[in-house]
């Protein structure tokens, strides 16, 4: 069921496959090298130099509902972020909803698409990207404090996308089913830190709990609870 097809430098594996999914199996993988337009959720740059990180994209051509598609994301979380604690023996912890960090810093990241021509099924392509290596001397100034890396070096490059790849099929199977979804909890990074909402302002609030839909629970500091799917929520410095 694996395919794996390797480059050198691409724009973006997340495109390329994308753009030759539809003729190609379930289960392909494109990994590169080095990405010159890797992208991250809202259009944003994912830096992906040579030698420091693993850049890849699954194609899935699942039957499921645009609901149950919702899961891809997350259930690829928890596999990176199981996948980097074999690995490393470190500890990962999942930022809701698709960043996973290491020692409070972004070492990783999911980006879901779907793609939909015409009438033809409906397929998805899962791009996940991992600094093994910490890439911040590459980066402007302001994201420098936000991104990390896991190890002095990439020699268990391999090792680490053997092993994302097996956990993220391993759950994929039973996709519907949720086994990842008390991982997710376990290893969620925001529980019980005090977040905002930068769309909404300064308003300050307690993050509490992850749903069975992985919505994010928050409360505000009168205590009412809202759940929260989507959107982007940042970690408050004390
Ligand atoms: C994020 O940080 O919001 C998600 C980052 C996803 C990056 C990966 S790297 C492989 C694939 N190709 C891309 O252009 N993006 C994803």
């Amino acid at each position: 069921m694996l395919e794996i097809k390797r480059f050198g430098e691409v724009e973006s594996t997340n495109d390329l496959l994308k753009q030759q999914g539809e003729n190609l199996p379930e289960g392909t993988v494109f990994v590169a090298e080095s990405q010159t337009l890797g992208r991250g959720r809202k259009g944003r740059k994912f830096y992906s130099p040579k030698g420091l990180g693993l850049y890849f994209s699954i194609l899935l051509k699942p039957e499921i509902s645009g609901e149950e598609a919702l899961l891809l994301t997350p259930m690829a979380a928890v596999a990176v972020a199981e996948s980097i604690e074999a690995i490393y023996g470190v500890d990962a912890r999942i930022k809701w909803v698709n960043d996973v960090f290491v020692d409070e810093k972004k070492v990783a990241g999911i980006l879901t698409e779907a793609v939909t021509k015409g009438n033809k099924q409906t397929f998805f392509v899962t791009g996940i990207g991992i600094n093994i290596q910490n890439p911040t001397a590459l980066m402007p100034p302001k994201l420098r404090n936000i991104a990390g890396g896991i190890a002095e070096s990439c020699e268990k490059k391999e090792e680490l996308l053997r092993k994302v790849l097996d956990t993220f099929f391993y759950y994929y199977k039973n996709l519907t089913k949720k086994e990842y979804l008390d991982s997710y909890r376990e290893k969620s990074f925001l529980i019980g830190k005090e977040i905002f909402i930068p769309d909404r302002g300064e308003e300050v609030y307690t993050a509490v709990g992850i749903d069975d839909s992985f919505g994010l629970i928050i409360e505000n500091k009168s205590g009412e609870r809202e759940t929260l799917f989507c959107g982007e929520v940042s970690v408050k410095l004390t």
